[in-house]
């Protein structure tokens, strides 16, 4: 049985078993297609953070387990992975992460969603988010931003803060001594947008700005014409530290931004 969208099997917090077991060979031999087509990517357009921590994860053989990354992570940053059947609600996801656990996808794409697909699975949640998790910073900023979204949910800002973690978490770029890199997971799990983001010469790359983050729209189905840009995930970390409760108040009287 395919555990896409298998919410009724799912507890209270919409966790899941990861049932490893139940994947097929095939599907472990997709994700190893999808695993080597990025590879390729990677080294040239990826941030060294994330470099650094793939090659712990044994992740090319096909379809990782998720409690030995998770006993890895544990030590390394004390966070570690539940199993999710999909996207979950702003509650349920921001709990986790105020908690230190990164909700994971448990199902694959399909075949013909090789190059693009509308929602998360296992390759995007797994390839793209999970191995920035073993860097410090990164790590400490993720946590707060799941307890900065629970108090967004309750001054009713979460758009405003969704529109944060787009531009940061899912396609972020960040400054390297070789040049900018992505480090946004939307970025480093995708076939095309990769190598666009840092070279193509037609989006624009901004200087990492919360205030206008946070006021700009954004498009779920096309490539980003907006970027913005980290010097570090410490500047990240830096930046979103103080209370957003004024800023929201001052941005909810302000029109959004276009992407
Ligand atoms: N500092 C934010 C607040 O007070 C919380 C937050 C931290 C949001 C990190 C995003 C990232 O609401
Ligand atoms: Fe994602």
């Amino acid at each position: 049985m395919s555990l896409r969208g298998a919410y009724g099997l799912a507890a209270a917090d919409y966790s899941v078993s990861q049932n490893w077991g139940a994947h097929t060979g095939a599907e472990h031999a997709l994700f190893r297609r999808l695993f080597e087509r990025q590879s390729k990517l990677v080294s040239r357009y990826a941030c060294p953070e994330w470099i650094a921590a793939i090659a712990g994860l044994d992740a090319g053989a096909g379809i990782p387990k998720f409690d030995q990354v998770s006993a890895k992570l544990r030590k390394a940053t004390g966070w570690e992975i539940v199993a999710v059947p999909g996207l979950i609600p702003d509650e349920a996801f921001f709990t986790h992460l105020a908690n230190r656990r990164f909700p994971v996808t448990v199902w694959l794409r399909k075949p013909e969603e090789f190059d693009y697909i509308v929602e998360p699975d296992v390759f995007h949640d797994f390839f793209g988010h999970v191995p920035l998790l073993f860097d410090p910073d990164y790590a400490g900023h993720l946590h707060e931003y799941g307890k900065g979204g629970l108090k967004a949910m309750r001054l009713d800002a979460v758009k405003m803060l969704a529109r944060l973690y787009w531009y940061t978490i899912e396609f972020g770029l960040i400054k390297t001594p070789g040049g900018v890199r992505a480090y946004g997971a939307g970025l480093i799990s995708s076939g095309g947008e990769l190598a666009y983001c840092v070279a193509d010469p037609a989006p624009r790359r901004l200087d990492f700005d919360l205030e206008r983050a946070l006021r700009t729209d954004y498009l779920i189905d096309r490539y980003q014409s907006t970027y913005f840009v980290i010097d570090s995930f410490a500047q990240l970390m830096r930046d979103t530290a103080p209370d957003f409760t004024p800023i929201y108040d001052k941005l909810r009287a302000m029109p959004s931004l276009a992407p």
